[in-house]
């Protein structure tokens, strides 16, 4: 009976599991705080995991992990393994007017030509959130930065790397030093920087030099080695994980860990609910979407992870408790008083500005305000509908490319509210399945780590291990098609 952790360094926590490599039973957890902003040095995520590894109760006695993480944020490293400069999140905006441009430069001036030439080049349009157009800003922005980047990697890659031992020169908490070729990375994290395209090569996927060196003005920076599935790409070091074999699997981005963490098969969506809302579904190929509303990312298991992502979740239900000085369960009693559609009040929650539609600039905005609908049920449930409608949209967009929906999982912390898990019934028009709280990042990480140990044993790749995702409510298909006509009539005006 082995163990295995699974690590999930996520924008605002990171949160560590340690399970059960047989049966999957949870044994121990550990979580600790990451700063504010969406530019953060990277040292802070490698405290907040050693914080968590020892809430856990060490790793010691772990016989292989995985780390899940934030996907896309721009880590880059000196020749001495040293960070560049804070790294920028896919939550950082600033890149936007280069997202713009490098569609235009592909499309030779024609940004519909563009936004298709990067969707077939790399399975997705240039939004801010992309590597690679935060590759770009810092050329431009920041030139002598960018001539100190020897290497460019992904929160990730970055963790995994440190966890083996890897890490700046002279620091003893890197005990192997700064070796830029020992940096690795999979297919899911490496699918979203806008370099890599994960069903090139004939499917083994390749990085795409040619649009790095476009975006960045050069191509002779070491990118992280890119694994398979179920291979390890280091063991632990053992000021990590204590004296005994500890192997590091490829890890994953965020969105891929939990599609592993929900055992997500095609047919299946994901809705989550955290700083990003995702609709995420798994598909034999990925989607080439030219108008950007989904992103055609591979997942961690050899298949294809379509998303569309927002911008505004669960900090939308955070600002409605402010606004409403309601905690959580008032939240739901004044949102389920309120009709559906809200008398016409509608919320564009697009706080942060957008991704998905691609506003990076837009601020959120309360239309059709009347003295009827002046109350705090209808705030509390604008607010909560507005969150979905966008979401709705990314699914949509993913029927309308012909990506099955037989059921939808909602998860992430703000689908314990059951206003949220009603609306969504009723906005989604589908049945939601909610499957019990869990990290199902880290859980997907753990069981990755889980698979990779099976596979060393037995020479080659094993079977996915057979752990089961219990869920725990089940709400039938209850469409009110008032809340997204209203959305729709609406969203674009803002
Ligand atoms: C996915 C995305 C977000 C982050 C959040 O494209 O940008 O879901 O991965 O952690």
């Amino acid at each position: 009976m082995p163990f295995v952790a699974g690590i999930d360094s996520s924008t605002q926590s990171c949160k560590i599991v340690i399970r059960d490599a047989d049966t999957g039973a949870l044994l121990r957890n550990g979580s600790a705080k990451h700063p504010d902003g969406t530019s953060v040095d990277p040292q802070f995520w490698w405290e907040a995991l050693t914080e968590a590894a020892s809430k856990a109760g060490g790793l010691a006695d772990v016989a292989a992990l995985s780390v899940g993480g934030q996907q896309h944020g721009m880590v880059c490293l000196d020749a001495d393994g040293n960070v560049v400069r804070d790294a920028l999140l896919w939550n950082d905006t600033r890149s936007a007017g280069a997202a713009t441009d490098l569609i235009e430069e592909l499309g030779n001036g024609d940004a519909t030509a563009g936004a298709q030439a990067w969707a077939d080049a790399v399975g997705s349009v240039l939004v801010a959130s992309l590597t690679i157009t935060k590759l770009r800003w810092l050329r431009d922005a920041e030139p002598e930065n960018a001539a100190r980047v020897a290497a460019v990697c992904l929160p990730h890659d970055w963790l995994s790397w440190r966890i083996a031992g890897y890490g700046p020169a002279g620091d003893p908490s890197a005990p192997k030093g700064p070796v830029l070729d020992a940096l690795f990375t999979d297919k899911s994290d490496a699918s979203g920087t806008g370099y890599y395209n994960a069903e090139g090569n004939d499917g083994a996927g390749e990085y795409r030099l040619d649009l790095l060196k476009l975006a960045f003005g050069r191509d002779d920076v070491v990118l992280p080695r890119v694994i398979a599935p179920t291979e390890s790409g280091a063991v632990a070091h053992p000021s990590i994980a204590g004296d005994g074999t500890c192997l590091i699997g490829p890890g994953a981005g965020d969105n891929a860990g939990a599609a592993i963490g929900l055992g997500m098969q095609p047919g299946d969506i994901a809705i989550s609910l955290g700083t990003s809302g995702v609709v995420s579904a798994v598909a034999p190929q990925r989607t080439q979407d030219g108008s950007g509303t989904i992103n055609g990312f591979a997942d961690a298991t050899g298949n294809a992870l379509m998303l569309a992502v927002t911008m505004n979740a669960a900090q939308v239900l955070d600002a409605a408790r402010a606004i409403l000085c309601a905690d959580f369960n008032q939240l739901k009693d004044l949102a389920l008083a309120a009709p559906a559609g809200c008398d016409g009040l509608v919320l564009v929650p697009y706080f942060n500005g957008e991704r998905t539609p691609n506003r990076p600039d837009a601020t959120g905005t309360l239309l059709g305000m009347r003295l009827v609908n002046q109350t705090q049920a209808h705030l509390a449930r604008a607010y909560i509908e507005g969150m979905l409608c966008g979401l709705a949209d990314g699914m949509d967009a993913l029927t309308t490319l012909g990506v099955p929906v037989a059921r939808a999982m909602l998860i992430g912390g703000a689908a314990q509210n059951p206003a949220v898990q009603q609306l969504a019934a009723q906005i989604f028009g589908v049945p939601i399945s909610i499957p019990e709280p869990g990290e199902y990042v880290a859980d997907g990480a753990a069981r990755q780590a889980a698979w990779v140990l099976a596979s060393s044993t037995a020479g080659g790749p094993a079977d996915q291990p057979a752990w089961s995702t219990d869920i725990v409510t089940e709400l039938p298909a209850d469409p009110q098609p008032i809340i997204r006509q209203q959305y729709a009539a609406v969203r674009d005006l803002v």
